[in-house]
């Protein structure tokens, strides 16, 4: 069977099963059982594979048919140009989160000097980490940012540990807690990720093979469960002229507008992404509450 063949076999066998892109799909497995990108694949559709390939392959298609994320199956997802390690433990990093990330960097001060002082460290704090995407992330592209992580899940924390150190060379502040009890303030920006998908829905995908933790989808009924405690509690240990960012669903803006402002935030705007949508939402915290 040729790498041709096999793409469509691949992709017809996905084409029902919910993929929203059998053909992508089909060329990454295809790449994962050859051990190549899918840019390679791609490059050699008329070449022979051999019956063992072909066998891995199917295997995938498969796993994938029944609802496993491509990402599960190959155990990586891009997320702001590079490779995060995820499984099961871990909700698989989306694109729309780069756009938490953007938002997160266009908050965080300068590295700022005190007269002809020392250099102010600049400290962040990722809650909700999960995979670690955010706040890794944040901390490659500001490696002058002290970056701290937490979340609830022992787990997904392990994770975020291994990719901080696989993407990094360096371990970061990684702290098991619910919403922001472990974080150790004062911080000049707070992100989150929460889970914020409404039951309905989470126990909708969960149904479907997804297989990614309730824990990080679940937001309660609409969604909106988490918010206030994570703005209080993010007030709290924000430094004065700090900031919050949270990612939201795109029908939440108003809503999570509102609980910022009421825990005390100011400036509070709602960010949408290139397609329009409402997916994030920041606010500051000023002097004077
Ligand atoms: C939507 S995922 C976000 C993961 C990652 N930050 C990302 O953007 O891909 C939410 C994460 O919150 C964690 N979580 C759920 N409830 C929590 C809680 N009450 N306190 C702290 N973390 C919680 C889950 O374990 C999960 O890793």
């Amino acid at each position: 069977m040729t790498v041709r063949a096999a793409l469509a076999e691949g992709s017809g066998a996905l084409e029902g099963s919910g993929s929203g892109s059998p053909f992508l799909d089909a060329a990454l497995l295809l790449g994962h059982a050859l051990g190549v990108d899918r840019d390679r694949v791609l490059a050699s559709m008329p070449d022979e594979l051999d019956a063992s390939s072909v066998e891995a392959f199917r295997a995938f298609v498969a796993r994938r048919s029944s609802g496993e994320p491509v990402a599960y199956i190959v155990g990586y997802k891009e997320f702001y140009g590079r490779r995060y390690t995820v499984d099961p433990r871990v909700l698989v990093p989306r694109p729309d989160t780069e756009l938490l990330v953007e938002v997160a960097l266009s908050l965080l001060p300068p590295v700022s000097r005190t007269g002809g002082g020392p250099v102010r460290t600049v400290r962040c704090h990722d809650a909700f980490t999960g995979s670690g995407c955010v706040g890794v992330t944040i901390a490659a592209e500001r490696p002058d940012v002290e970056v701290s992580l937490s979340d609830a899940s022992p787990a997904a924390l392990e994770a975020a540990r291994a990719n901080a150190l696989g993407l990094l060379g360096r371990p970061l502040d990684a702290r098991l807690g619910d919403v922001l009890s472990a974080a150790v303030g004062p911080f000049d920006l707070i992100v989150a990720n929460p889970p914020y998908v409404t039951r309905e829905l989470t126990d909708r995908l969960l149904s479907t093979g997804d297989g990614e933790p309730r824990m990080a989808l679940d937001g309660g009924e609409l969604g909106l469960d988490i918010y206030p405690a994570l703005a209080a509690q993010a007030f709290d240990l924000l430094a004065d002229g700090g900031s919050l960012a949270v990612e939201i669903g795109e029908e939440q803006g108003p809503a999570v507008a509102a609980v910022l402002e009421s825990a005390g935030f100011g400036g509070v705007r709602v960010h949408a992404d290139l397609a329009g949508s409402d997916r994030v939402v920041s606010g500051g915290r000023h002097a004077v509450r």
